[in-house]
């Protein structure tokens, strides 16, 4: 069965694409490359995936893509998802990860593919009212990046009950770490997220910035939780299992859509100082660190409850923060040899 990965590019479409494919499922990529990267599917381990360029909102281009290579089910990862950039440009984010999704689930549901898994995010909940955060906590977000996220799952919701749409949203917590096989890893441009930054900050001699270290905390530091991104594309899969075999959803009649809906976090908060100090462990020496302030926006503690999809779906988290670090590193290192290589092939 053929499932298109939107965002197939990028640093979670890319293990997904793997994952699906070691599931059995044949996989096309489809992505506008805006924030992307076509080589991070160039290696033999993606050998066969095609990789149609384009964004989703266009309704021509995603219709021949779905009729060509006969898609039965989407992954949807596209999305603009850097919350300081949201509340600079907030048109952009309501664009894309709003308008353009708007367009693209009506594109596919007018071709007859009803079964979507949507890349959701934490940032639905805004402050925390409650740790660990379960599904039903209420939805406040306090940044443009999280409305749009929020806003098209509203969207799925109603084409669940007009249109027969068959869904999960999966909302993420901090997903970090790279394939434990080393065949994909971490890659933005800006990188903002904090295991990159004090990977790089190990390798460079140069200080990872702590945003805020007055936070009502034990040590000060903001608390999350995070997710192994190969652990995060597992549940992927068993989502899309359990919507296309419609495991959770037996008792529904033929035709009538349904939505799932599961937090994605390890159900562990780990403070900021706390990743520096077992990033230190992994990497073998000490990361110099800057105390800077707060960065606007940042709740203290962001921990989930991912006890849903763990008694609905099974789902069990196989790796913890010493591996997330370890992959994490081991990506990192890569990059600096292959940005290394390329800067004296440049220097020739
Ligand atoms: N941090 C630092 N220094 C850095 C970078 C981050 O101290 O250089 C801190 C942040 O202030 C935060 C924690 O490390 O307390 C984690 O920050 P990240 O940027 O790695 O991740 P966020 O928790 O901000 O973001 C995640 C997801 C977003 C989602 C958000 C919800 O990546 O997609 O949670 O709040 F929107």
């Amino acid at each position: 069965m053929w499932v298109m990965v939107t965002g197939g590019a990028g640093y979670i479409g890319s293990h997904a694409v793997l994952a699906l494919r070691e599931a059995g499922f044949d996989v096309v990529v489809y992505d506008n490359l805006s924030r992307g990267f076509a080589d991070a599917l160039a290696s033999e381990d993606f050998r066969g995936v095609p990789l149609v360029r384009g964004d989703v909102g266009d309704r021509q281009l995603v219709g021949e893509t779905v009729r060509r290579f006969g898609v039965q089910a989407v992954m949807h990862f596209a999305a603009l998802a850097q919350v300081a950039e949201s509340v600079a440009e907030p048109v952009g984010y309501f664009r894309n990860n709003l308008v353009q999704g708007l367009d693209f689930v009506e594109t596919l549901l007018d071709a007859g593919i009803n079964t979507f898994i949507f890349s959701s995010t934490a940032a639905v909940y805004g402050e925390p009212q409650t740790i660990p955060i379960p599904e039903d906590h209420p939805t406040c977000p306090t940044n443009p990046y999280g409305m749009s996220k929020l806003s098209f799952e509203y969207v799925l919701a109603s084409l669940a009950r007009a249109r027969g749409l068959r869904y999960a949203t999966l909302r993420y917590f901090n997903v970090a770490g790279a394939d434990p096989q080393g065949r994909a890893g971490e890659r933005h441009d800006p990188e903002t997220h904090l295991i990159p930054l004090v990977l790089r900050a190990a390798s460079s001699g140069k200080a990872v910035d702590i945003f805020g270290t007055d936070y009502p905390t034990p040590d000060g530091t903001c608390i999350r939780d995070y997710i192994h991104v190969t652990d995060l594309v597992a549940a992927h899969i068993l989502a899309l299992r359990a919507l296309l075999t419609g495991a959770v959803a037996s008792h529904l009649p033929s035709g009538a859509g349904y939505g799932l809906k599961y937090n994605l976090g390890s159900q562990k908060g780990y403070s900021v100082r706390e990743i520096i100090t077992a990033a230190e462990k992994v990497v073998g020496h000490s990361i110099k660190v800057r105390e800077a302030g707060r960065r606007p926006g940042d709740p203290a503690v962001l921990v989930a409850s991912s006890e849903r999809i763990r008694q609905e779906l099974g789902w069990q988290p196989r790796f913890g923060l010493d591996e997330i670090l370890a992959t994490a590193w081991a990506w990192e290192q890569k990059r600096q040899t292959v940005n290394k290589g390329q800067s004296e092939e440049h220097g020739r």
